[in-house]
C-alpha cells in the first residue's frame, strides 16, 4: 500500500520571495477577493504545460509524454477555505492523476490536505481520494467514486480548514472530516501555514485499479482545466493575531460542525460512494488508527 504516497520529488517547489511575503503581510490580513491566477499563483513546474484561456480566467493544465506541470500560490494561510472549480480530463484518463491540496511545505513534519483525481478508462467513475497528514504522519487515504462525470463540467471542489476541523467538499457536499481530536492525543494541523498547489502528472504504477490499468500515450495530450480559484485565510507573514481570532467567518459557529442537511449528505457519500478507507483496512491497520476511533 505504500504506492498510495505522494512522489515529494515531483513537486519541484520554488521558495516564495520575502518580498512578496512582506507585501502580503500589509495589504490584507485575509484575501476578500476572488483570487486570480496571475496575482496569486506561480507555476512551479513545466510553464510550457500551462495556458492560461479565456483572458486568464481559466487555467489549461497539460499531460503528454513529455511532462505533467504544476502550480502553487504565492502566499501561505494558516486556516481558512481554499476552493477551485475543475473539468477533469475526459474520456480515457486510466493513469493519471490530477491534484489539488494544500501542503507546508516542510520535510519532517509535514501538514498536508490533499485531493487527488484518479483517472479511470473510459466510461468507468473518476476516484476522488483525500488524505490527511498532520505533523509529518499521513497514510490517510480515503476514496471516493464521484456521482457525476466530473469531465464533463466545472465542479467545485474545496477544502475547509478550522480549529475545529477540516472539511473535504464537492459542491458543498462534504466527502471527508477530519476532527480536531487533540484532546484525545490525536495530531492536528495547526501550527504551520500551508499554501496551494495543483498538479497534472503520470501515476499509472498506482493509480488506476492498483496499477493494473495503464496511461494509454495515445490518446495524450491529457487537458484538465480549472477556474474560480477561492483562497481565503490568514497570510504568513501576516498579523500574528489573525489565525487565532475567533471573528474569522471560517471559525464561526456555522463552520464549527456539519449542520444537519451536511452531516445527512455526508453519510450518503459513505454509505453510496465511499469505496475505501484506511479506517477499516485491516490488512495496513491491525489496530484501528486512533482518530476512526475518536470519531468525527
Ligand atoms: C475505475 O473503474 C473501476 C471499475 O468500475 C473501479 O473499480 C475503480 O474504483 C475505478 N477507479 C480507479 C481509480 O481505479
Amino acid at each position: 500500500m505504500a504506492t498510495l504516497a505522494y512522489h515529494p520529488s515531483l513537486r519541484n517547489i520554488i521558495p516564495i520571495s520575502l518580498f512578496l511575503h512582506s507585501l502580503l503581510a500589509f495589504s490584507f490580513t485575509a484575501l476578500a477577493r476572488p483570487a486570480t491566477f496571475t496575482q496569486d499563483f506561480r507555476i512551479t513546474w513545466a510553464d510550457s504545460h500551462i495556458k492560461q484561456i479565456g483572458g486568464g480566467s481559466t487555467i489549461q493544465l497539460v499531460l503528454d509524454q513529455n511532462s505533467g506541470c504544476g502550480f502553487a500560490s504565492k502566499g501561505k494561510y494558516l486556516f481558512g477555505k481554499v476552493s477551485v472549480a475543475i473539468k477533469l480530463i475526459p474520456g480515457d484518463s486510466a493513469g493519471t492523476v490530477t491534484a489539488f491540496y494544500m501542503n507546508s511545505d516542510t520535510d519532517t513534519i509535514r501538514d498536508e490536505l490533499d485531493f487527488e483525481f484518479l483517472g479511470n478508462r473510459s466510461g468507468q467513475p473518476y476516484t476522488v481520494q483525500t488524505n490527511v497528514y498532520a505533523h509529518g504522519k499521513g497514510d490517510r487515504e480515503q476514496r471516493v467514486n464521484l456521482w457525476f462525470d466530473p469531465a464533463a463540467e466545472f465542479h467545485t471542489y474545496s477544502i475547509l480548514w478550522n480549529h475545529h476541523h477540516v472539511v473535504f467538499s464537492v459542491d458543498e457536499i462534504p466527502i471527508r472530516v477530519y476532527k480536531n481530536n487533540e484532546a484525545k492525543g490525536i495530531p492536528f494541523p495547526k501550527f504551520q501555514p500551508m499554501g496551494v498547489y495543483s498538479t497534472l502528472w503520470e501515476a499509472d504504477d498506482w493509480a488506476t485499479r492498483g496499477g493494473i490499468e495503464k496511461i494509454d500515450w495515445s490518446k495524450a495530450p491529457f487537458y484538465a482545466y480549472m477556474q474560480s480559484f477561492e483562497l481565503e485565510g490568514c497570510a504568513v507573514p501576516g498579523p500574528s493575531t489573525c489565525p487565532s481570532s475567533p471573528s474569522n467567518w471560517w471559525e464561526g459557529a456555522a463552520y464549527q460542525q456539519l449542520n444537519a442537511a451536511q452531516a445527512r449528505s455526508y453519510r450518503w457519500v459513505r454509505m453510496n460512494h465511499l469505496i475505501y478507507d484506511y479506517c477499516t483496512d485491516k490488512s495496513r491497520y491491525p489496530v484501528t488508527p486512533p482518530e476512526c476511533v475518536a470519531g468525527i
